[in-house]
């Protein structure tokens, strides 16, 4: 590789990631899916997430499109968002274990399950 292809390869990258960067920022509070599947692998010990099945708690495949969560809720997003953030009956609050850049990652996997 000669020295203009090499400068032409180090702009090209350079403009995509900033390029990215922008779109990250103007994305805003919507959640990234592959990051927050990451932050889930603390809440796998208790939950699946291929199969509604019980482990600790209530599997969480098809969590939106359940007709109610286990303490009797509707599955939207303000009440999930609320069982993560306070947790209780034995699920534990995440509120101050995770920020709200993870929280909103997190969601968006859910959404994905
Ligand atoms: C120590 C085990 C444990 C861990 C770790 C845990 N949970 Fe839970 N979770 C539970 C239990 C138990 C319930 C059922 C609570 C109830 O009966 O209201 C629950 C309920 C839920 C619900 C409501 C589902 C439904 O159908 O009722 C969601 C959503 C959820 N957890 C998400 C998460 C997420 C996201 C994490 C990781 C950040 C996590 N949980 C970590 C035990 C856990």
């Amino acid at each position: 590789m000669n020295r203009t292809k090499l400068f032409v390869c180090g702009l090209t990258l350079a403009m995509a990631a900033s390029m990215s960067f922008a779109q990250d920022k103007k994305k805003g509070g919507a959640g990234d899916a592959a990051k927050g599947k990451e932050v889930f692998e603390q809440c796998g010990v208790c939950h699946n997430t291929d199969s509604d099945e019980k482990k600790m708690g209530p599997g969480l495949k098809g969590l939106f499109k359940k007709a109610k969560m286990a303490d009797g809720k509707a599955p939207t997003e303000p009440n999930v968002r609320t069982k993560v953030n306070a947790g209780g009956n034995g699920m534990p609050a995440y509120e101050d274990m995770l920020s709200k850049e993870e929280r909103d990652n997190l969601i968006a996997y859910l959404k994905t399950l």
